[in-house]
Order: structure tokens, then C-alpha cells, then sequence
């Protein structure tokens, strides 16, 4: 099935403006953190899902999936240099990307806390059990809105690789979850459009791992919409924001 029926059929009635808006401009907003600093456009509906991490000054944090580094920028600026980042990610082109965004947006004392490091996020969940206070797990995804800009993706774009995805979310989302201490919050979030990708990786994991709790998030984007676990800002409702799915979790 190909991308626009697969779409219609999940979306309904809806589906036209939604495409319409998927089409159009982005609602970006400017990240500058001092006048000498580089500024850093970020998505509206992205700075709201790395918020709603709640990170405060002194905790330890992990962004598992981080390049190139905007909700990073916006999780630095919660812990204010008290406390410990982990930005993580496993392209090591995009690290240079995340690098260069943190170094040249961020000032010197936020900095100093924050470690770019390259792991497959597969692997915390081994290696750094029960090490952070907060993880937000930014997942790799069919990032819908960019695929259906570029012939190239929508021509490889299919349900199965929607399917492989989530498979892979969900492992990712194991591996946070046990890399998470008990009393710590982790934020799951995609940009993609396709349940499989969101809500029902959640389910999963709820499934799989009887400790974790679903958290509800507060002051969401206007016009966006909540979900079974979650909530999804979505273009046509929230006046450009989005896509982005993001669900709030803790660990008894
Ligand atoms: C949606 S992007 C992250 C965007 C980023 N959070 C931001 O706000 O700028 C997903 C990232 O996951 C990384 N990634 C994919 N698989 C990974 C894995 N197994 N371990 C760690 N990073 C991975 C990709 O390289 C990509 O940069």
C-alpha cells in the first residue's frame, strides 16, 4: 500500500487538510542562549515534547537519539549547567552536527556538564542500568513530514518499513526504560503520523515492563490532540506545529 492510501484510510475525513498542512511551513521557533551565540530554529511541537521531560538543575539526563541537538539545546537550558547530559547518538555524521550545534548555541558553563557521546542506544539498558533521572528517547522514525517532501523516500516508503520501525522503537524503548531509575521520568516521542510508531509502541512496553506508568502531560500546544498514552501535535489542528508524538512515562 502506498503512502497517501495508507494515510486516507488511517486519517479519514481528515486526511486532506492534514496533507495540506504536512505541505506547508513548519511553525518554528528561535533557541539563543546568549547575543554571541548561535541561534537555533526548533519546531514548536519539538520544544514542547523535550519540556515536557521536566529536567531539573542537578539531575542526570540522557538524550539517547540526540543529533543534531535541538531538544538537547532545550533540556541544557532546564538543568542550567547543574547536574549531568548525555547526548547521545550513533550517526557518527550527525554527532559532528550535534556537536557543533551544542558547542556554538550553548554558553561555556551549560556546556561543561554535557558529554556527546556515540553508543547504539540498544545497549544502555545493559550497560547503564538504572543510571538517569530523566531519558527522553527522540526515536529514529518514518519522519512523515520530510518523506512526503522527497520523491526519493515516498518511492522506498512502505507499511512494512513503518512495521520494522516500530520494532525497532520498541527495543530502543526497552533499553531506556531499564537504563531509567525508579522515580525517574522518560519521554518517548516520534514524528511520525502512524500509530504503529506511537501509541502502540507505548502499549507495548506497558505490556513488557509492569513498573512503568504512564505520566499525563500538562500544557500541551494548542489545537493538540491526546491519545490512549500520549499526545500528538499534528500540523493541520495546531497551526503548523508538528508532527510529533510524545508520551510521558515513569518507573515505580
Ligand atoms: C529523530 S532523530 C533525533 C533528533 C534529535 N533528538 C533533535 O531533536 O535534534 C533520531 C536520531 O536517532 C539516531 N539513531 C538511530 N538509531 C540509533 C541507535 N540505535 N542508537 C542511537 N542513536 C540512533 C539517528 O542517527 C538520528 O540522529
Amino acid at each position: 500500500m502506498e503512502f497517501f492510501d495508507y494515510f486516507s484510510q488511517l486519517y479519514g475525513d481528515r486526511w486532506p487538510a492534514l496533507l495540506e498542512a504536512l505541505k506547508g511551513e513548519g511553525r518554528a521557533m528561535e533557541l539563543r542562549f546568549g547575543d554571541n551565540l548561535e541561534p537555533y530554529y526548533l519546531d514548536e511541537a519539538s520544544y514542547f515534547a523535550a519540556k515536557s521531560l521536566d529536567a531539573q538543575p542537578g539531575m542526570d539526563v540522557l538524550d539517547m537519539c540526540a543529533a543534531p541537538g535541538g531538544k538537547s539545546l532545550v533540556i541544557a537550558s532546564m538543568l542550567q549547567g547543574q547536574g549531568s547530559l548525555q547526548s547521545n547518538d550513533r550517526s557518527p555524521d550527525r554527532r559532528l552536527r550535534l556537536t557543533h550545534v551544542l558547542e556554538n548555541s550553548l554558553p561555556g558553563v551549560w556546556l561543561d556538564i554535557i558529554k556527546v557521546t556515540g553508543y547504539d542506544g540498544m545497549k544502555f539498558g545493559l550497560h547503564r542500568k538504572e543510571s538517569y533521572d530523566r531519558i527522553l528517547l527522540d526515536a529514529p522514525c518514518s519522519s512523515d513530514r520530510h518523506v512526503l517532501n522527497s520523491p526519493a523516500h515516498l518511492e522506498v516508503w512502505s507499511v512494512k518499513r513503518v512495521k520494522r520501525l516500530s520494532v525497532e522503537q520498541g527495543a530502543l524503548l526497552a533499553s531506556a526504560v531499564d537504563a531509567l531509575r525508579p522515580g525517574g521520568v522518560l519521554v518517548y516521542g516520534t514524528c511520525a503520523l502512524s500509530p504503529l510508531e506511537n501509541d502502540k509502541v507505548v502499549e507495548k512496553i506497558l505490556k513488557k515492563r509492569p513498573a512503568m506508568r504512564v505520566v499525563p502531560i500538562d500544557d500541551i500546544p494548542p489545537g493538540a490532540d491526546r491519545t490512549e498514552f500520549g499526545v500528538h501535535v499534528l500540523p493541520d489542528t495546531s497551526e503548523g506545529r508538528g508532527p510529533i508524538y510524545c508520551a510521558k512515562l515513569t518507573k515505580f
